[in-house]
């Protein structure tokens, strides 16, 4: 079949040092790369690298990094006549820092993504019919991912939505427009108001987040793997063994992934080691889109760690 993904596209500025800064502390680089990102497009770029077919809808402005983003989704074969360019507006950035052991500090500046609305809904509907899923994330206005949200249900398909980054009130009726909530330790917490501490707090944490409407909720950990709450099934899964390089995009390599499997019709089990697989893979190498696996590496990885 295919997937929809309505959401973000940004150039990432990424420089690496040798720990996050502190407020006031002023830090070398020993590189500086402009790098496609934005969780929309890598989570496009994830599942296309698999070998789906995607259609991604969003906006860029009419500028050099638009115009560079559209390009590289190109090369990657992801169907990109739902990219609206915004002259009104410039493509979203993404000032990344990397620190030598792989965790980041993420500023956006939203530009064209923070004026996604009722024209691009228009653009995603007639792209709905025949996908197996919508994807959403919330680099975009909140009511625009739940008008997505809404279109996708009236059209039958199912919403896998990342709520990254989690607002500070999430509506009550989104919860029950979505399939799969995949949040990630720091957006659960958000969204349940509580700390999770432990891998008993995030499998709590899940099927809290269930019982607000959702049908399965994947709380991603990193390197403690994932807790799921699918119907009455409450499940710890362990990560791969990973050398995290740059954990960057690993969320939206999961995502990706977990939508591509479901695409080709394998099981909910085979779906989620996809995802972890593609996050292993993800967190190994260096940038956004770069770091995002070909649907030969994730299948050599799993074969060797099965
Ligand atoms: O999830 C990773 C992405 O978050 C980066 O590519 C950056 O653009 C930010 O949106």
């Amino acid at each position: 079949m295919a997937i929809c993904v309505f959401g973000s596209l940004n150039l990432d500025l990424v420089l690496r040092t040798p720990h996050l800064p502190k407020a006031g502390e002023t830090l070398s680089s020993s590189t500086f790369e402009t790098v496609p990102g934005g969780k929309g497009a890598n989570q496009a770029v994830a599942a296309a690298r698999l070998g789906t077919l995607v259609h991604l809808v969003g906006r860029v402005g009419a500028d050099g990094f638009g115009q560079q983003l559209v390009a590289a989704l190109l090369g990657q074969g992801v169907a990109c006549d739902g990219i609206f360019e915004d002259a009104s507006a410039r493509t979203g950035i993404a000032a990344i820092t990397v620190a030598d052991g792989g965790e980041n500090q993420i500023v956006l500046a939203a530009g064209a993504n923070g004026l996604v609305g009722a024209a691009d809904i228009e653009r995603l509907k007639p792209k709905l019919p025949g996908a197996s899923a919508l994807l959403l994330q919330l680099e975009i206005p909140l009511q625009a991912a739940i008008s997505a949200a809404k279109a996708a249900r009236d059209a039958g398909v199912k919403v896998i939505l990342d709520p990254a980054p989690a607002p500070a009130e999430f509506p009550a009726e989104f919860y029950s427009l979505v399939d799969i909530l995949t949040p990630n330790q720091t957006e659960a917490e958000q969204l349940l108001g509580q700390p999770i501490r432990s891998v008993a707090d995030a499998l709590q944490g899940a099927r809290s987040l269930q019982q607000k409407g959702v049908e399965r909720v994947i709380l991603t950990l990193g390197d403690r793997g994932i807790a799921v709450a699918d119907g009455s099934d409450l499940q710890h899964w362990p990560a791969y063994p990973s050398s995290v390089c740059d954990t960057t995009a690993a969320g939206d390599a999961f995502n990706g992934a977990l939508a591509a499997a479901l695409d080709r019709n394998h099981s909910w089990t085979t779906a989620l080691q996809w995802g972890l697989a593609a996050g292993a893979l993800a967190v190994s190498q260096a940038g956004a889109q770069p770091s995002l696996p070909t649907r030969a590496s994730l299948l050599d990885f799993l074969q060797a760690h099965s």
